[in-house]
């Protein structure tokens, strides 16, 4: 259907710590990107965002850093919009779920569907901390895991065994804050009966959008596939939007269902506060010439082509169109990670690489995970930088501006005849806007970004060829035509590049003073600039990025990745457990183990192995030789020399690595993990009996 205008909604993301490159990389650019676009092809357009500030996160958050949770979301909400204006995310509003507006409104959306019998009212018992009288969230259940029996499992997954778990699994449940134990006890809460839907949802996905992408659209079917249930969306917690209802006392709207009502609500305040820019708020989410567009990432998927859809068609709003979900971005192989500070955050970046956005844009969109996850490396930040951006759009642009200003005091210069090659160029120039045009409109930006710099090679090309320098030197005329038309390839530049790199472009159109009109419909003509026109003051477009910088950002990763080591391996120590007393035995029993003391005289790795050590002991008895398996724990075994340890000494003889070992020697393992000798803690006679 022909639309008039586009919604643009990118994902809000929670006011629990900084946004970092998965975020940039995921929504936000490819949002901005889209947006850009179309306001540039002359479209209207309402770019819309804010900060998610209700939620577990945000309130673990705030706990961790001992502050309140209004302190936790006041700080993050200002640095994410600070994020997001310093790389050019160009929201028409970024506002907030802690909002009047948005309080009022969820509230209000709640209560219209409550009155329209939109709910189901269930009473169940649900896990609860009597000490605090709170409801617990299964994030914040622990108990032992019932498949590995590790401690610590949280309610929704084991990490150890990577079980996926529902807290009534766990045996002995506890807060996980406050370490008491737990009770059941019975609440009331409102469900959205997505059954109800599924017929309506099969329809509407399944058979009227098979264009979406195959990511989402997959995760859609699995989830129809496998049976809509009710879903709970309302909580037991004392921070989000109070339930408006008489007897609900103690009780918040569920994160899930405020959160894609901001959409709404920040449209409306943006639309109060700018009514002769955007309009009437009903027309963006009720008319039905409006196309919306939800970016986010791929774990919302499920919210946003089920769930807030289902609460859109109750109330008569609008659907999206489509919804561009991207894969996961990851972190020199590792996923990123707020809570184990593994990210690139915009701030620290920015702080790293002043006036550098663009680089991180473009190498963010050149690598975007559309399909699949992809990784983040610094050694791909700085090729693509220093190999494309610098040598290719950057060289050919600076290239153009300095010649013209050395041969032609920066004025445009008259473009003479045409050889056959410059009408080839000119031919391949003008291909490009629909080249570009049907990857955008696919969502496909990786691709259209790549068509951008191939009109960059283009240009760097037709220099290279051409050679205006050397022919400076026996034909002006000639030198002239080839840098006006250079100079129109760098305009056609500054236009097709805009919606990616728009730091960049803005620059570009003020050394190449384009005219501020000139939009999207421009690309592929060779008369933007007249003959004449006098430029503005060259710069550089992009600078290289010298080896230095790249490896102090592989340092801050080594000294993160060492903590993140430190710290698992405390957290392992916490939750360690002595293993259950074995079943009862008796002295005969145990007298069966010739268990006896002996010295170490020499201690060597054993070659080829990584694992074995070789002990030469003094056993009282003429001397044995035994190889263990601990050479990781003893780097340097000659500290073992001299040494009294324990042995078993009537184990059968066993070959490995080609050597006899007579016995075993008797380790335990430290705070660490390790594997360490077990010693006497005063000297004995070698080879005398334990007992
Ligand atoms: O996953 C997240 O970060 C959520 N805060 C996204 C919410 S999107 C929308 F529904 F508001
Ligand atoms: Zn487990």
């Amino acid at each position: 259907m022909a639309y008039n205008r586009t919604l643009i909604t990118a994902a809000l993301p929670y006011a629990n710590g900084p946004v970092h490159i998965g975020h940039l990389a995921g929504v936000y650019v490819p949002a901005d990107i889209y947006a850009r676009y179309l306001r540039l092809k002359g479209q209207k357009v309402l770019f819309v965002c804010g900060s998610d500030e209700h939620g577990v996160p945000v309130t673990i958050r705030a706990r961790k850093e001992g502050v309140t949770t209004q302190q936790v979301v006041d700080r993050y909400h200002e640095l994410i919009k600070r994020s997001f204006a310093d790389f050019g995310v160009s929201f028409d509003i970024y506002s907030r779920t802690t909002s009047d507006i948005h309080h009022k409104f969820a509230a209000d959306y709640f209560k219209a569907m409550y009155e329209a019998g939109q709910f189901i009212e269930e009473t169940s018992e649900q896990f609860y901390d009597e000490a605090t009288g709170h409801f617990l969230t299964d994030r914040n259940i622990r108990g032992e895991c019932p498949r590995c029996h590790s401690l610590g499992a949280y309610g929704d997954q084991c990490e150890k065994c990577g079980a996926t778990l529902s807290p009534d699994e766990l045996i002995n449940p506890y807060n996980a804050e406050t370490g008491n134990p737990l009770t059941k006890k019975a609440t009331k809460h409102w469900y959205l009966p997505l059954d109800q839907y599924q017929s309506w949802l099969e329809d509407w996905i399944l058979n009227q959008h098979k264009e979406w992408r195959p990511n989402v659209y997959g995760q859609c079917k699995s989830w129809l596939d496998s049976g809509l249930k009710p879903r709970a969306v309302t909580r037991d917690l004392d921070w989000g939007i109070p339930v408006p209802l008489e007897g609900a006392e103690g009780k918040v709207l569920y994160v899930w269902f405020d959160a894609p009502i901001g959409y709404i609500s920040n449209t409306i305040e943006l639309c109060q506060a700018q009514p002769e820019k955007f309009g009437n708020w009903e027309q963006w989410w009720k008319q039905q010439d409006t196309r919306m567009l939800h970016f986010i990432g791929k774990d919302n998927i499920v919210f946003h082509c089920i769930v807030f859809p289902a609460m859109l068609k109750a109330q008569g709003y609008n659907l999206p169109d489509n919804v561009p979900s991207n894969e996961f971005l990851n972190l020199e192989g590792d996923k990123i990670s707020t809570s184990r500070n593994w990210a690139v955050w915009l701030n620290e970046y920015l702080d790293d690489f002043p006036g550098k956005q663009d680089v991180l844009r473009y190498v963010l969109t050149a690598n975007a995970p559309e399909t699949k996850d992809n990784d983040f490396t610094w050694a791909d930040f700085q090729a693509r930088n220093n190999n494309e951006l610098v040598a290719i759009y950057g060289n050919f642009v600076n290239r153009a501006l300095v010649l013209t200003n050395k041969y032609f005091d920066g004025r445009v210069p008259a473009c003479g005849e045409l050889t056959e090659y410059d009408k080839e160029v000119i031919a391949q120039i003008a291909n490009y806007k629909s080249q570009i045009e049907n990857l955008l409109d696919a969502f496909r930006f990786r691709d259209a970004l790549k068509e951008a710099m191939n009109l960059a090679r283009i240009g760097n090309k037709y220099l290279a060829d051409t050679e205006p320098w050397k022919l400076a030197k026996t034909d002006m005329e000639r030198t002239a035509t080839v840098l006006h038309l250079s100079l129109q390839i760098a305009a056609n530049l500054a236009i097709a590049f805009e919606p990616f790199l728009p730091i960049s472009s803005d620059k570009l159109r003020n050394m190449l003073q384009l005219d501020k009109t000139i939009g999207w419909d421009a690309i592929g003509r060779i008369d933007l600039l007249a003959e004449g026109h006098q430029l503005g003051e060259v710069s550089l477009l992009f600078e290289k990025i010298e080896d230095a910088a790249i490896q102090a950002q592989l340092d801050k990763l080594a000294h993160i990745k060492a903590e993140n080591e430190a710290a698992a391996e405390a957290e392992a120590l916490k939750n360690w457990r002595p293993e259950p007393v074995k079943e009862l035995t008796n002295i005969d029993e145990f007298a069966k183990n010739d268990i006896r003391v002996a010295t170490v005289l020499d201690c060597q790795p054993v070659k080829k192995s990584e694992r074995l050590l070789q002990f030469t002991l003094d056993d009282g008895m003429g001397g044995r030789t035994i190889l263990s398996g601990i050479a990781k724990s003893y780097p340097d075994p000659s500290v073992l020399i001299g040494k009294q340890v324990l042995f078993i000494a009537n184990f059968p003889p066993r070959k490995m690595m080609g050597i006899e070992s007579q016995g075993m020697i008797l380790s335990a393992e430290d705070a660490d993990g390790r594997l360490v000798l077990t010693t006497v803690s005063a000297p004995v006679k070698n080879g005398c009996q334990i007992g």
